[in-house]
């Protein structure tokens, strides 16, 4: 058995290398050579910086990609194409039987829907699509990635689901039943996996904001700080969202450090909307920016690999973001969140108590940080969320079950 494994973008690296070693367990348990999946690993290119991709092979001991597309930056009609006229040769090349993509990304569609059309021979035999974290919906289509998870949906033969309400929302649509297996988060399997190794992280004492001094370790504790991520188009391309968000994190940061690992678009976008008077910079490697300004309270970052920030995010006393992937992890790690967008395709965080849904107005922003500042959350494990997500489908995609497809 041959299965392509694609990979793209920074939140991929988290839900692919469990299936990873998932695969490499299954491959030590068989028995003999035909049970044997041989995994190859194609990694698309469209996050390349050390930060966003490098970063994330280290921390995660992924193996180097087999086959890199390096198709870059570009329009989502661009990068979208570039992906898919690269991955028809790797699919005509391999000729898999299987072809695995996760989450909600440019690169999620792409290779999806060069799978689908793909045919091997006059037959029209093609792999099997097998999307990872299907069934999620905002219910919003002017997100990018609502779009790609419908159209991956739907071009799927099997479908792996997070939470419950995935499994309703490919019922809504139509999506045969038997396509669809409830199995759990495998980005929750790799927070599982280095929840203690994050422990071994510098990060707090580097900031300066570990309180006791015990050389890390499970007692450390820190100065009570917030960690701030953005990136989401529709809140930093414009300057009238991204200043409504700032200032809805005026009152917070007059109180606590806010920390702000900032993604490549959100810097270049600070730059470009001349909002350098929200920062410091002092940690800022590349910074081509104007350091003064009063409010000061805003610590900027590079973008930090995985350890630094699960350590980031275990020690916050709030989370604020508008990532997909945040509202899950903060739910897991019991810490409080405020996701600065108007619905989630997330829901079970919300039901879980630990995230709450601020808007993009600053007087919404400023109460939900009130709210959620004033309240201590417990750790939550949502229905599957216990590490063995990657585990099932490896399982379910080896039972004999999938001889059926594609159909
Ligand atoms: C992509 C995903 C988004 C995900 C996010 C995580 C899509 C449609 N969006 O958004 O769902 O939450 O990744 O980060 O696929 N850039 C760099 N270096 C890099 C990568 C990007 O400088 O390694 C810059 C480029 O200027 C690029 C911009 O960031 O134009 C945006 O990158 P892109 O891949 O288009 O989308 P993201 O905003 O990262």
């Amino acid at each position: 058995m041959k299965w392509i494994i694609v990979v793209g973008a920074r939140p991929n690296f988290m839900k692919a290398a469990p299936i990873l070693n998932a695969i490499r367990s299954h491959n030590a348990r068989s028995r003999n050579s035909s049970e044997q999946i041989h995994a190859v690993l194609v990694h698309t290119g469209q996050h390349y910086d050390t930060a966003m991709s490098d970063a994330f092979f280290a921390d995660l001991s992924l193996p180097q990609p087999d086959i890199f597309l390096g198709v870059g930056s570009g329009s989502h009609a661009v990068q979208t194409a570039e992906i898919m006229k690269q991955f028809e040769e790797v699919v005509l090349r391999e000729q898999p039987d299987t072809v695995i993509v996760v989450g909600d990304v440019n690169s999620t569609v792409a290779c999806a829907l060069v799978t689908a059309k793909i045919s091997y021979h006059a037959r029209g035999e093609r792999p099997l699509v097998v999307h990872v974290e299907a069934g999620l919906r905002s219910f919003d289509r002017s997100m990018p990635e609502e779009c790609n998870r419908v159209v991956t949906d739907h071009l799927s033969d099997v479908l792996f689901v997070t939470e419950e309400s995935g499994l309703k929302n490919l019922e809504k649509e139509g999506i045969p039943k038997s396509r669809v297996f409830f199995v759990g988060n495998t980005m929750i399997d790799t927070l599982r996996t280095f929840e203690e190794r994050a422990e071994t992280s510098t990060i707090l004492e580097r900031l300066g904001m570990q309180t006791n001094n015990n050389g890390g370790g499970r007692h450390r504790q820190s100065e009570p700080y917030v960690l701030l991520t953005l990136h989401r188009p529709a809140n930093v391309d414009g300057p009238e969202i991204f200043l409504e968000i700032l200032e809805g994190l005026r009152d917070v940061a007059a109180s606590h450090r806010v920390i702000f690992p900032a993604h490549p678009r959100t810097q270049k976008q600070i730059r470009h909307l001349g909002l350098e008077r929200y920062f410091e910079f002092a940690a800022l490697e590349s910074a081509e920016f104007d350091h003064e300004g009063p409010f000061g309270k805003i610590t900027l970052l590079e973008p930090q690999g995985y350890l630094d920030f699960l350590c980031l995010m275990k020690y916050a006393r709030l989370v604020v973001t508008d990532s997909g992937g945040i509202q899950e992890e903060t739910t897991c790690l019991g810490v409080p969140c405020v996701t600065v967008r108007e619905n989630t395709e997330r829901p079970v965080t919300i039901a879980a108590g630990t995230n709450v849904l601020g808007g993009t107005e600053r007087g919404r922003i400023r109460d939900a940080i009130r709210l959620q500042l004033g309240r201590t959350c417990q750790k939550t494990a949502p229905e599957m969320w216990d590490g063995k997500a990657a585990l099932r489908i490896v399982e379910q995609l080896t039972s004999p079950y999938n001889s059926n497809y594609p159909i």
